[in-house]
């Protein structure tokens, strides 16, 4: 399988800069965060909702050492069980309605949150069905299909707890300052001297997170590009022996992602340790100060309990702020990448269809087409450069040439699959390029070199072909066009057999020939088939020319041929060469006055030229 070259930005394993930040400088990861908004939207008032109950929550948790103070300086102090059993009771109850309220904010937000997951994904998925092919060309499938899953999950678990705990947290540490600095401002300020050297640790902690969670996703992506080919490529793994190669490909991968991994846990345990040990510090210097206030009789001891106890409640808002901010850049990380694709540019649209046909039919003309691959080697000659060629209404043209001589590329213009860079293509007069691609499309059909089948049944994988109009009768024709339906009726299920992924249960003539049965079921005006019978017998080929005869009598087509019985189809021939279309005639025309056309036709091999 060829290997398909990583996405352009994000580093992958032929990188071995890995460490290169892809994040730019200034990259602010609110900034990038803020673009999830079109889809929080629609739910922020759940979202808000929630988090009121979950500050509401977090702050009952500060009055539970207001009640202590009360019991420790009141029954406590004057020894009366009945007073202690009511704190204990008060206690139990803003316990429970603490745990009651967290509970009811998980309710509140996870229905709404999957739908925002939901959305973002169809959306993604829509956007890479309308990306051109060169789009496609240059993004590993590994990549798109981690973008679509993991980083979303990613996105999701952060709106469902980093953005609404980071609120929480910062109301809930706030409150408890105010709390603590009411109760005994000096020992209140012991305890803000931590805040400075935290945020800052904080602040540097983000930048590394964030190079570091973005590595881990990228990796991730290859990852999935390797486990995707050696699947789809299953065959060609174990038919060379390859699986060796194959697992230590992966497993290098994997190893990398490993280390990517190990590095974030380092980075966490740091910022986790520095978290929890300095406010630690702080409290037992409050702690000491406290006690010598007390024995000095400048404090009462249930204000120092109360005191300490909230410091205590302040501990998990302020250690849990490591791992929100984390999960915060992992999911900043996340939508980048997302956004990285729903960024990338659309097959341009058209303009409204001004260049209406001319005078009746006029077959298929190309005016002057040239066309190079954006990806292709600078300096590199185009593929295509300067085709001029008329297909008559009704008329089927043969296309032969040498094999990378730019055949399937020239098919690929016809229904805009690739946008010629140079010159103009005519459907009946009308310019494909200011035509809206529904329509063309609709006009035009395909089938291609290599027939692609989806896990769908025979009978839809064929029907796809047409508009959603078509039944039972056109599918037959159809069938019997491709002389494919014997096969089919010899299925388990005839053609409501589902044909596995990519219709690799079947065998390669028999996909060939579903693919041109889709081609011509939705009988088109114009037909395009790159190289269709290939894969045939040639009793199969002989049976599938004569019946195709009477589609291609119908429609206007361009066939490439890569053998005399496949050029019999058509009423002429165009050979390519270098480029352009060097001849055009029939077929013992280009025999005799074509040296290169004989040679491609007298069947010594078709080697690259
Ligand atoms: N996606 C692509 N990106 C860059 N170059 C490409 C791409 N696809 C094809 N090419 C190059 O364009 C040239 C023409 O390829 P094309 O597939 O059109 O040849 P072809 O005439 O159909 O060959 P064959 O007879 O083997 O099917 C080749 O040199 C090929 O390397
Ligand atoms: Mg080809």
């Amino acid at each position: 399988m060829p290997e398909k070259p990583v996405a352009p930005e994000p580093p992958g394993p032929d990188a071995p800069d890995a460490a290169g930040t892809p994040a730019a400088p200034d990259r602010s990861t609110v900034r990038v965060l803020l673009r999830l908004w079109p889809y929080v939207r629609p739910v922020r008032g759940r979202l808000f909702t929630a988090a009121v109950v979950a500050i509401v929550a977090s702050c009952l948790s500060l009055v539970i050492p207001l009640v202590l103070k009360w019991m420790v300086d009141g029954p406590v102090a004057d020894r009366d069980p009945g007073g202690v059993w009511l704190g204990a009771l008060y206690l139990l109850l803003l316990g429970v309605t603490e745990a009651v309220l967290f509970g009811y904010r998980r309710w509140l937000v996870a229905r709404p949150l999957s739908g925002v997951e939901a959305r973002m994904r169809a959306d993604l998925y829509g956007r890479l069905q309308r990306l051109p092919i060169a789009f496609h060309d240059r993004w590993a499938s590994g990549q798109l299909l981690s973008r679509g899953t993991t980083d979303l999950m990613l996105v999701r678990m952060f709106l469902a707890f980093p953005l609404t705990f980071l609120l929480v947290n910062g109301v809930t540490i706030l409150a408890g300052y105010v709390l603590l600095l009411a109760q005994d401002w000096s020992l209140g300020l012991v305890l803000l001297t931590p805040v400075v050297p935290l945020v800052i640790v904080c602040s540097l902690f983000e930048g590394r997170y964030g190079v570091v969670a973005r590595r881990a996703q990228d990796q991730v992506g290859d990852l999935t590009t390797v486990v995707e080919e050696s699947v789809l490529g299953i065959r060609i793994v174990k038919g060379f022996g390859r699986h060796r190669s194959q697992a230590r490909a992966f497993r290098d991968l994997s190893g990398q992602l490993r280390g990517t991994e190990l590095a974030k846990a380092r980075l966490l345990a740091m910022i986790w340790a520095v978290i929890t040990v300095v406010p630690e510090l702080a409290i037992g210097a409050a702690l000491v100060l406290g006690t010598i206030q007390v024995a000095d009789g400048n404090l009462s001891a249930g204000t120092l309990v109360a005191f300490l106890s909230t410091a205590l409640a302040l501990r998990w808002p302020v250690e849990s702020i490591g791992f929100l901010l984390a999960m915060s850049q992992e999911a900043a990380t996340a939508t980048e990448r997302y956004f990285e694709v729903m960024d990338a540019d659309e097959e341009p649209d058209t303009p409204a269809g001004t260049g209406a046909a001319s005078d009746g039919p006029d077959g298929v003309r190309f005016e002057g087409v040239s066309f190079r691959y954006p990806d292709a080697p600078e300096g590199s000659p185009p593929v295509l450069d300067g085709v001029d060629l008329h297909i008559r209404p009704g008329e089927t043209l043969a296309l032969v040439g040498g094999t990378g001589s730019g055949k399937t590329t020239l098919t690929a213009l016809v229904p805009r699959l690739h946008e010629a860079s140079g010159g103009r293509i005519l459907l009946d007069g009308e310019d494909i390029a200011r035509m809206e691609r529904g329509r063309l499309r609709s006009l035009v059909s395909v089938a291609f070199e290599e027939p692609t089948l989806f896990s769908a049944s025979v009978g839809e994988n064929v029907l796809m072909g047409t508009d959603g109009t078509a039944g039972e009768p056109e599918l037959r024709r159809a069938l019997g066009v491709a002389q494919a339906d014997g096969f089919v009726d010899r299925l388990p299920e005839g053609s409501g057999t589902q044909v596995g992924e990519q219709g690799l249960s079947l065998s390669g003539g028999q996909r060939q020939r579903l693919a041109l049965a889709r081609a011509v079921v939705g009988r088109p005006r114009f037909l395009v088939l790159d190289d269709p019978l290939s894969a045939l017998d040639v009793h199969t080929e002989a049976r599938v020319e004569a019946a195709l005869r009477e589609v291609l009598r119908e429609t206007t087509a361009l066939v490439v041929a890569h053998r005399p019985s496949t050029v019999m189809l058509a009423d002429r021939v165009a050979l390519l060469s270098e480029g352009r279309i060097t001849a055009v005639g029939t077929h013992q025309e280009l025999l005799r006055t074509s040296e290169e056309y004989a040679w491609l036709m007298s069947g010594e091999g078709k080697d690259e030229r």
